[in-house]
């Protein structure tokens, strides 16, 4: 570890570079409270600099002129370059926002890898069309490149959140311009030196580390941006779309918080599996999912068993150094996050809810941020756990009977977007899985999941769908060119 080297500052116009004022932050592990590195604090003249460089990348043609196999060949490049600097990314993202190093490195990094790789592989086999029009002209409908695009995502998976944005704009031919979260900068910062070295021209893809309020709102306002595609709260997603009307109605794309409910009928078919599944959904990461199961529903008659393996599970959780090869609870992101966290978990036994594992910071000693795997049975809807993302470890563990009431109380949130239902009677599972308003529904396992499906939410979940396909429709303009045809005939 002691050869780790960190570079925080911001890579623009394929150039390692300060801030512009110089200033810079400090950037702290989760894990033990060491100070890791400095990193640029940028802010709007480091944003004009860098959609600067990205506008004159995309006008030249030096990207988005090069034909798609050529594009396919360079992301193919990057991703198998994240594939070789695999342990050091892992380390990296390890120390800068305290994930367990194997997952860092098992999913993480391939994730990211292979979302790039897949971009790469789609976008020479993907066609425009040709209009039904009448024979007196010729209707091509084509897909083009944005322009500039703005990506600005947070800290709960910094590589592969990135990747959702970077690999399906840059293999349209966009230019992009990054911002990763303050309080997990350095991977995004060493996946654009990884960029360079596998072919992206210069300019291409630019990261530009720093505060929301300072770098994030300067891009999303920026009038010279043509996209802006977003990952984080609820709250700052909402003035992300205010942003882009208030400026120059740059298209808004935002994946936001969770609340998912996952649903489980006395008749689910592996009752071990389910517990097993709702367990580590909501454990893995430390909680820090959008996506995490924190809404549990169990039909009254198996809520007790359910939660005695549920209990039996809670230890295999215990938090530990995430550096050391076998641990699967790290630390949380930061200070700031553990204290939202633990605030929820005192309100939640303030509101009445039954504490039944964990409640409390652990390994204080260690100067990190750690906090126990938590179960809260007997919640309430009305209860600020039962309806708010917490984005920690933390389950609460609500009772049903009939299923037109679960699925009214599963629906009962204003996010939308994952969903899980577990029964063994088909037309339940059909009946309630058509029911949820979510944008992913989970039936008898909540696991599955690949680039070649959308991900994104209903309602205060956000606005669009990263990977698969779908996601160029983000990326890309679509155009018309009308042709006139006399025919000679
Ligand atoms: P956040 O929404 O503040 O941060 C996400 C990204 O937005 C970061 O890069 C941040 O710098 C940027 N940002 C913040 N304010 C901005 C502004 N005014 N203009 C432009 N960009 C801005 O999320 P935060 O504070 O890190 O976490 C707070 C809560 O958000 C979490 O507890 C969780 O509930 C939720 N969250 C949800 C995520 C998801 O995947 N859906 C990911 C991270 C957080
Ligand atoms: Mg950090």
């Amino acid at each position: 570890m002691s050869d780790l080297q960190f570079d925080g500052r911001a890579v623009i116009g394929g150039q390692r570079v300060g801030a512009v004022s110089g200033a810079t932050f400090v950037c702290l592990s989760p894990v033990d409270g060491r100070v890791l590195t400095e990193v640029a604090r940028c802010s709007g003249a480091d944003i004009d600099r860098a959609v600067v460089a990205a506008r004159s990348a995309f006008d030249d043609r030096r990207w988005c002129g090069q034909a798609p196999a050529q594009r396919k060949r360079v992301l193919i490049r990057f991703a198998e370059l994240l594939l070789k600097h695999g342990d050091e990314l892992a380390l990296i993202e390890t120390l800068d926002m305290g994930k367990p190093v194997q997952y860092a490195r098992k999913v993480d990094v391939n994730s990211a890898a292979n979302c790039i790789r897949w971009y790469g592989e789609a976008v020479d086999k993907v066609y425009g069309e040709v209009a039904p029009t009448a024979d007196t002209a010729l209707a091509l409908i084509t897909h083009e490149p944005m322009g500039v695009v703005g990506a600005i995502v947070p800290w709960n998976y910094p590589m592969i959140m990135a990747a959702w944005k970077i690999a399906p704009a840059l293999a349209a031919g966009n230019s992009v311009v990054l911002k990763p979260s303050e309080k997990s900068p350095l991977t995004a910062l060493r996946m654009a030196d990884l960029a360079l070295e596998a072919g992206i021209p210069a300019g291409v893809f630019n990261v530009v580390p720093g505060f929301g309020p300072e770098a994030g709102a300067p891009l999303a306002l920026h009038m010279d941006v043509d996209c802006i595609a977003f990952t984080g709260s609820t709250r700052v997603g909402k003035q992300i779309h205010v942003m882009a009307g208030q400026s120059n109605l740059k298209r808004a794309w935002t994946e936001l918080g969770g609340k998912s409910p996952n649903i489980v009928f006395a008749d689910c078919p592996d009752l071990d599996q389910a517990v097993k599944a709702a367990i580590h959904s909501i454990f893995f990461n430390q909680g820090q999912s959008c996506n995490a199961p924190s809404r549990l529903y169990v039909q009254a008659g198996i809520k007790e068993r359910f939660l005695e393996k549920a209990l039996a599970l809670v230890p295999g959780y215990a938090p530990a150094n995430p550096l050391l090869a076998d641990t699967v609870m790290g630390a949380l992101v930061d200070p700031a996050q553990m204290d939202t966290v633990l605030r929820y978990i005192e309100s939640g036994k303030a509101q009445g809810a039954r504490l039944v594992a964990g409640g409390e910071q652990v390994l204080r000693e260690t100067g990190g941020c750690y906090v126990q795997p938590t179960i809260f049975d007997d919640v309430n809807r009305d209860m600020a756990i039962a309806r708010e993302e917490i984005f920690g470890p933390v389950l609460s563990v609500l009772a049903f009977t009939d299923t037109a009431e679960v699925v009214r109380e599963a629906n009962a949130s204003v996010y939308g977007l994952q969903a899980a239902v577990w029964t063994r009677d088909l037309n339940k599972a059909h009946g309630v899985a058509r029911a949820l308003r979510a944008g992913t529904v989970h039936v008898n396992q909540y696991d599955e999941d690949d680039m070649t499906v959308p991900f994104g939410g209903f309602r205060q979940s956000g606005v669009g769908r990263d990977k698969s396909l779908h996601a160029f429709d983000k990326y890309t303009e679509t155009k018309t060119t009308w042709i006139r045809i006399d025919s000679p005939l």
